[in-house]
């Protein structure tokens, strides 16, 4: 019990001034609960609404595919830049420094390799999502493909479940196989899907129509780069997201194959927080590197 000597009544009840109890920023996320809301809050700066999440998750399935062979000497000195890191557990244990103090958005299926179709991927036992302290689990869905769309979703689901019961967010993640069409209809039709199933993030692919795409989707939707581009191209990619409603992006390889890639991630920052047009981003591009 606290000491009671000299215990002071309380006086200053700003009588007169409204709580200050604040909207929140995170699209969709206003009647989540608090954990919930603050692992969002670490991935979603709360300032912009936006984040620049560095995806290097792809070796789970591609092995050290180019940029990723030495990920202390290339992804490591790229982490002060990110808002978020995107990566699967194993290399998170291994080269990813704890003091980073960088929210976690673990990848947390796997399953498939480069030498296979997209088969079928199991979950992470969530109490492993616990002890790593993640922000959030990335599942993929694979959404129009026969055999497995049915198990993908039904991984989102049960990662819901398990992330709901410990405030962990999940982030659903749209697969494109190669029969898929890369349309608005078709990532509004998987991000729609993504988060009627209860996911909190959806990350999927720049289209035109984009607009309606992220319209129609009642959580944030990120943006992965994709292939690799020209810096400018990728910096008017990530424009266009947020021009139309996208509120962040979740990119590897524009990043970590760029020729500079901490200019790479800065400028992107300037464009995803800043408001810095394509051109803008460019130059900034240029000057760092
Ligand atoms: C998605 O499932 C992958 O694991 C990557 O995280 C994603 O494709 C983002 O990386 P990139 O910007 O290189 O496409």
């Amino acid at each position: 019990m606290a000491d009671l000597d000299d215990l002071r009544e309380g006086n200053n009840f700003g009588l007169g001034i409204a709580s200050g109890e604040q909207p929140f920023h995170v699209k969709g996320a206003s009647h989540l609960l608090w954990g919930m809301k603050d692992r969002l809050s670490r991935i979603f700066n709360p300032s912009t609404g936006r984040t620049v999440m560095l995806a290097f998750d792809h070796g789970f399935i591609m092995g050290p595919t180019s940029g990723l062979e030495r990920i202390d000497l290339t992804i490591v000195p790229l982490i002060e830049y990110a808002d978020c890191l995107m990566c699967t557990r194993g290399i998170l244990q291994s080269l990813i420094p704890p003091s980073t103090n960088k929210p976690i958005c673990l990848r947390a299926d796997a399953g498939t390799s480069i030498l296979t179709e997209l088969n079928d991927n199991v979950l992470i036992d969530v109490e492993d999502a616990i002890r790593l302290n993640v922000s959030a689990m990335a599942i993929m869905l694979s959404i129009g493909d026969p055999s497995y769309e049915a198990k993908t979703v039904a991984n989102l689901y049960r990662a819901v479940d398990l992330g709901s019961r410990y405030g962990i967010p999940v982030m659903g993640v749209t697969a494109v196989g190669k029969q898929m069409a890369r349309d608005a209809r078709y990532f509004g039709l998987a991000s729609r899907i993504c988060a009627e199933n209860g996911a909190n993030i959806v990350k999927t692919y720049y289209c035109e129509g984009f607009d309606k795409v992220v319209a129609a989707c009642p959580v944030p939707v990120v943006i992965a780069g994709g292939k690799k581009l020209p810096e400018k191209e990728a910096l008017e990619l990530c424009y266009q997201a947020i021009n139309d409603g996208a509120s962040g992006v979740d990119m590897g390889r524009n990043v970590f194959q760029s020729v500079a890639p901490a200019a790479m991630i800065q400028a992107i920052h300037g464009v995803v927080h800043d408001g810095l047009t394509p051109d803008q981003g460019y130059e900034l591009f240029n000057d760092l590197a």
